[in-house]
């Protein structure tokens, strides 16, 4: 039987020290269908060992109904087919620019300030689910002969809180569940962090993108013995709709990694391969400062991460870079680079075909209306990933005043007896024009992906203050709230009508042609927000905000001949939508 140990100055082997040569790749975020053409392209990237989180509010979408928890198993397997040790950080809490930092909408809904917590009502969730997901983890430890080398105790709890009772307790859960491997804490290379974040008699790793020799003498000054590891090397970063594409020099990169590497130190490239934030699932921050308590930044679709292996699943520089350096620290020639998976072969032409306004939609697909005297949230609601419609009504007759909302979590797109008004947000929360009553006025609410960073993590959406006119709050809310969900069983009860010629939002229905599948990029022009779907298959939000300018397509989403798109656009519409060619 084969040991992985942490020793004095190494990680062990059996007695042998050994460096972890690790990269971070999300299985939830490449599609299946591809998992081994991305852990063959880490193996030839010089790389021993990946590296993954678990997101707890996929595979629980409500309290105990799990979802496809044996894809960790799976993905496991395949990482250990690819001859790659594995490290598991299960959270309960990953960041990970991931909705709500993993976390259930259920669990933080009704939490506030007592989630990552010894709180019962928030380690009550936690206990449930690891009991429910550790057996995908044990049975494939290294010592049972499985690639599993490491398990993470919570995410860069330091950066957050100072609940040691909490983080020993999650300790203990893990080995209670069958947890023998190494655990270990990660956390920033700073005294707060680390004192609140690492635990005694646990292995704590440092995260960083640059002066590797600084933050190591940090640690070693809390941890005079111990292997040195970056479990998380930021190579590249992720981006915030609106913003700019985050891009870090190769050459630079190399460079920071390079005396990383001279420090005897082992590394968790962050990421190796980001690939995609499907279905709706992309996390957001809070701009400013310590308290990261600003502006709503949610972060695109594509994890592309500027990472070594691109959202495509391409070598880029970096890569090429990473390699050389790497092959120095690893026996014998490295493998050769897999072959680049098909890609589309011509650019397709979407036909749009059908075509149902949002009401129509919501009363196909949305959930039952309820009627309260202030909006409910969200959470209230049991909505994860989508939108809400609130309808309330102005009493008239009275002359305009401002219409206001309060605590709209994040944007809302108003109608006043049926007319679009404008588009409100958390921080233009005043409809430029007046309001007069009588009046309906419909909001229908979008979250834009909650927040997974800093102290407002876990915050409820939607409007979680009220709706004004002038200062009088308006009461008596109706609200149907419509899932992303939802459309995971089909759009076949929507009441499609023909395409109408002027642009309009609403569900629309096409059909694509191809003549083999292909990876592809799904191209929008003049399209403003929403949500596509191929074959069923949510390829996530798009949105002219950019920098984002198109939808990654992995070709086991499409088949050869016929396949059918739907896009779900909340504001207003153009060209017909395009397949292109990824060049490889
Ligand atoms: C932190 C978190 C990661 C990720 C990175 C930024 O280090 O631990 O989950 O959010 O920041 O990409």
């Amino acid at each position: 039987m084969s040991e992985f140990t942490v020793g004095d100055t190494d990680f062990l082997v059996d007695g042998r020290p050994v460096r972890l040569l690790s990269g971070a790749l999300h299985y939830f975020r490449v599609h299946e269908g591809q998992w081994g053409h991305r852990l063959a392209m880490l193996r030839a990237m010089g790389l021993n060992c990946v590296e993954t989180y678990v997101p707890w509010n996929l595979h629980e979408p409500a309290p105990g109904v799990y979802r496809d928890v044996d894809a960790l198993g799976r993905f496991l397997d395949a990482a250990h087919a690819a001859g790659l040790w594995a490290i598991v950080r299960p959270g309960p809490y990953i960041c990970a620019e991931w909705e709500n930092g993993g976390l259930p909408h259920w669990v933080t809904g009704g939490l506030g300030a007592r989630i990552r917590t010894r709180d019962e009502e928030f380690m009550g969730p936690v206990e449930r689910w690891f009991a429910r997901l550790l057996p995908q983890v044990v049975p494939r430890q290294f010592d049972r002969g499985g690639p599993v080398v490491m398990v993470q105790v919570e995410n860069e709890y330091g950066s957050y809180g100072s609940d040691q009772v909490y983080l020993r307790r999650l300790a203990r859960l893990l080995r209670a569940g069958g947890v023998r491997v190494p655990l270990f804490t990660s956390d920033g290379p700073e005294d707060h962090m680390l004192t609140g974040g690492s635990l005694d008699g646990v292995l704590a790793t440092v995260n960083f993108g640059s002066q590797a020799r600084e933050a190591f003498e940090t640690l070693r000054r809390h941890r005079p013995s111990g292997p040195l590891m970056c479990m998380e090397f930021w190579c590249g970063w992720f981006d915030h709709w609106g913003g700019e594409h985050a891009v870090r020099d190769p050459l630079d990169a190399a460079d920071a990694l390079r005396e990383l590497l001279e420090c005897g130190a082992s590394v968790n490239l962050y990421m190796a391969h980001g690939g995609t934030s499907f279905a709706g699932w992309a996390g957001a921050n809070r701009s400013g400062g310590a308290l990261h308590d600003g502006v709503l930044e949610p972060d695109v679709t594509s994890y592309d991460y500027d990472a070594p292996i691109d959202e495509a699943g391409r070598p880029t520089e970096k890569f090429w870079r990473f390699r050389t350096l790497l092959s120095a620290h690893t026996d014998g020639p490295l493998p050769e680079l897999p072959p680049p998976p098909a890609s589309l072969s011509t650019p397709a032409t979407v036909d749009l075909t059908d075509w149902a306004p949002l009401p129509a939609v919501l009363d196909a697909l949305g959930g039952p209306e309820t009627e309260t005297p202030v909006p409910p949230t969200f959470e209230q609601l049991n909505v994860d990933r989508g939108l809400v419609r609130y309808t309330v009504d102005v009493p008239g007759p009275r002359r305009p005043y401002p219409l206001t909302v309060r605590g709209l979590r994040d944007l809302a797109v108003v109608y006043v007896d049926g007319v679009r008004a404008g588009v409100v947000t958390e921080h233009e929360p005043e409809l430029t024009e007046p309001v007069a009553g009588p009046a309906r006025v419909d909001l229908w609410v979008e979250s834009l992906g909650r927040v997974n960073y800093g102290p407002r993590t876990g915050e409820p959406k939607g409007i979680t203050g009220g709706v004004l006119h002038e200062r009088q709050y308006l009461h008596g809310v109706r609200a149907r709230a419509l899932r992303l969900d939802a459309f995971d069983a089909g759009v076949a009860g929507v009441p499609f009508e023909p395409v109408p010629s002027r642009s309009a939002p609403g569900l629309y229905r096409g059909t694509v042609t191809v003549s083999a599948p292909g990876d592809a990029r799904l191209e929008l022009p003049g399209w403003t927000r929403g949500f596509a779907w191929l074959n069923g298959f949510n390829l996530g939000r798009y949105w002219s905000a950019g920098p984002q300018p198109t939808l990654h397509v992995p070709a086991p989403t499409l088949r050869q001949g016929q396949n059918e798109i739907w896009l779900l656009e909340l504001e207003s519409t153009a060209l017909p939508p395009t397949l292109s060619p990824i060049d490889f």
